[in-house]
């Protein structure tokens, strides 16, 4: 699988995030940070599986609504805890389209 169309920035706006499905049915979280960078990332929390897109999103920092883990959506490093993180996925984008390539990219599970 190569790149695919995900979404429009018109599906989400500078500051927010939302859920996308690829064809093979993998959520993927498009964040949108504040100062327009798009950002694709694994869709469930690597700590418990909750849903990323229910937390709380400032533009930047993304905060899990189960156990308020909080990830820098810049680049998806864990900042509590610090030894967390997202996996991304790489993103392209032509005019408006959003495009996301999952190939060999594995969702972050936080050790027990
Ligand atoms: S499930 Fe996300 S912090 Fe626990």
């Amino acid at each position: 699988m190569a790149f695919e169309k995900i979404c429009t920035l018109d599906d989400v706006w500078e500051g927010e995030m939302e859920v996308f499905e690829t064809s093979d049915k993998t959520e993927v979280l498009v964040t949108v940070i504040d100062g327009g960078d798009v950002k694709a990332y694994q869709a469930m929390c690597p700590h418990q599986d909750i849903p990323l897109v229910e937390g709380e999103f400032d533009g930047k920092q993304l905060t899990c609504r189960a156990h308020l883990w909080q990830f820098d959506c810049t680049n998806g490093k864990g900042i509590n805890p610090e030894d967390s993180k997202l996996s991304e996925y790489p993103i392209k984008l032509e005019g408006d389209d959003v495009f996301v390539n999952i190939e060999g990219i594995t969702p972050f599970v936080a050790p027990t």
